[in-house]
């Protein structure tokens, strides 16, 4: 056994394990939180400097952590966020939960792991375990991030050590977080799986080792691919549905009563956030280098892709069934987070029906009470005030988000109509002949 394993083994057992989360964001500020909590001693390093000086005044910006969260660990001295990259070689484990999101063509961006890699390599020492959390295709961690680490000279095994876990978090989800989620984690060697098996095991209740971390890679990548070929098959049955004239959420709900062999996915104004809608194109972007052809996972991106169009466009024909025109009509836009509970806009449908609309000449308004303000792409809008006198004024209230602190009975009574894409009002109980369910 190299006396770098015999080093780390003894400090996680002792937990006077040194831990460095790179990358503060959704993925990586909850688990820095969760390992200060354990009493592991954690530093946080961000480019962002911004960031970085809000954690160090105990200020979140990500709503499943508060301020106080932060300020007590803290002041406790149990995390220390820091722009300063040696604060990577004080560490004993460096989790890097760094963006793997797409590029404009639609490949890949692995640019933030490079960077990352290239920092770490530049600070590495003898006696440190790697693990990448960040989403990513098969071969990263051995072929793209490994040889990074062996430009600093040290030698994999015996002097450090590399795996991949992928993270499963889900924010705005009360029920699982890092600790209650099991964590799949494969070593680039047997060892290095055991290493991390024993540093997540202080902190998570179930730590499944695979044999390799290309399936840790991979299994991440089914998991959401699994989700958008499932979502891209519901968009279908609600837009047949919506033809057939047949209501899709009663069709799913029945369907639901079957105790095995299926499960429930809901439509909704499309996809969004930073990774339902960029894993699939991981997969298929690697699957492509080996000359194979992953056409079920296109075709559902493909499907999820044009579902805020078809949500834009039902919702005008919904307005020129009323006898309006489009041109000239208004919308008032509730929830524009890419899901409920979260400040989240990446990838949101609700910014491209908001696009689709405005060029159909709709004037179109939002309320969300976790984005105090919108600046995306083209889009800039200040909120709307949600009152009666407020709804009333729109043509149609269109519910893209269906975050759970809105009076949707003071929205049901006031709007002229309601277009509900995720019948949110019926899950309510709140009905009317003003609301249209997608
Ligand atoms: N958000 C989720 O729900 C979720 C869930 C599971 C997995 N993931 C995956 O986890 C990874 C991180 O996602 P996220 O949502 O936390 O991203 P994020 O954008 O919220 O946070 C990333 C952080 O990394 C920092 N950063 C970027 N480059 C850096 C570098 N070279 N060195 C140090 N810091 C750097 C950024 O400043 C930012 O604070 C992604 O691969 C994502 O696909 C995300």
């Amino acid at each position: 056994m190299s006396d770098s394993y015999a080093q780390i083994s003894k400090k996680i057992k002792d937990r006077t394990v040194k831990v460095s989360v790179v990358g503060l964001g959704y993925v990586g500020l909850p688990m820095a939180l969760s390992f200060a909590n354990k009493g592991i001693s954690v530093s946080g390093f961000d480019l962002s400097r911004k960031r970085i000086s809000r954690l160090k005044r105990g200020i979140s910006y990500i709503k499943d952590v508060t301020g106080r969260q932060i300020a007590e660990a803290v002041k406790k001295g149990a995390f220390s966020p820091t722009s300063s990259k040696k604060s990577l070689r004080d560490a004993d484990v460096i989790i890097i939960c760094v963006p793997t999101p797409l590029r404009k063509i639609k490949d890949p961006d692995i640019s933030y792991i490079l960077d990352a890699s290239r920092t770490l390599s530049g600070q590495l020492r003898s006696g440190q375990l790697i693990v990448v959390e960040s989403t990513t295709f098969p071969g990263t961690t051995r072929d793209v991030i490994l040889p990074e680490l062996k430009k600093s000279g040290l030698e994999l095994d015996r002097d450090f050590f590399l795996a991949f876990s992928p993270e499963r978090i889900d924010p705005g989800n009360e029920k699982y977080g890092f600790e209650n989620i099991p964590k799949v984690l494969g070593g680039v060697t047997g060892k290095s799986t055991r290493l991390g098996k024993k540093l997540y095991s202080m902190v998570v209740e179930k730590v499944v080792g695979v044999s390799c971390a290309e399936v840790a890679e991979v299994s991440k990548l089914l998991e959401n691919t699994f989700r958008i070929v499932n979502i891209a098959l519901i968009y279908e049955f609600a837009m047949l549905c919506d033809k057939l004239d047949i209501d899709v959420w009663e069709v799913i709900e029945a369907a639901k009563t079957k105790p095995f062999g299926f499960m429930p996915f809901y439509p909704g104004p499309g996809i969004g956030g930073h990774c339902i809608p960029a894993d699939p194109m991981y997969l298929s972007w690697k699957a492509r280098k080996v000359g194979f052809r992953t056409d079920m996972v296109d075709l559902a991106a493909r499907l999820n892709r044009m579902f805020p169009g078809y949500v834009a466009n039902r919702a005008a024909g919904l307005i020129k069934r009323r006898g309006k025109k489009i041109k000239g009509s208004s919308v008032l836009m509730l929830g524009v987070a890419f899901k409920r509970d979260v400040n989240d806009l990446r990838e949101s449908p609700a910014l491209e029906i908001i696009e689709k609309l405005e060029k159909k000449g709709v004037k179109v308004d939002y309320f969300d009470p976790y984005i105090p303000y919108l600046d995306i792409h083209d889009i800039k809008k200040k909120p709307v005030k949600l009152s009666a006198s407020a709804v009333s004024r729109y043509d149609m209230v269109l519910l893209a988000t269906d975050h759970s602190n809105v009076d949707y009975r003071l929205v049901a009574e006031n709007a002229d109509m309601i277009f509900d894409t995720r019948n949110v009002f019926e899950r309510n109980g709140i009905t009317g002949n003003n609301i249209v369910k997608l």
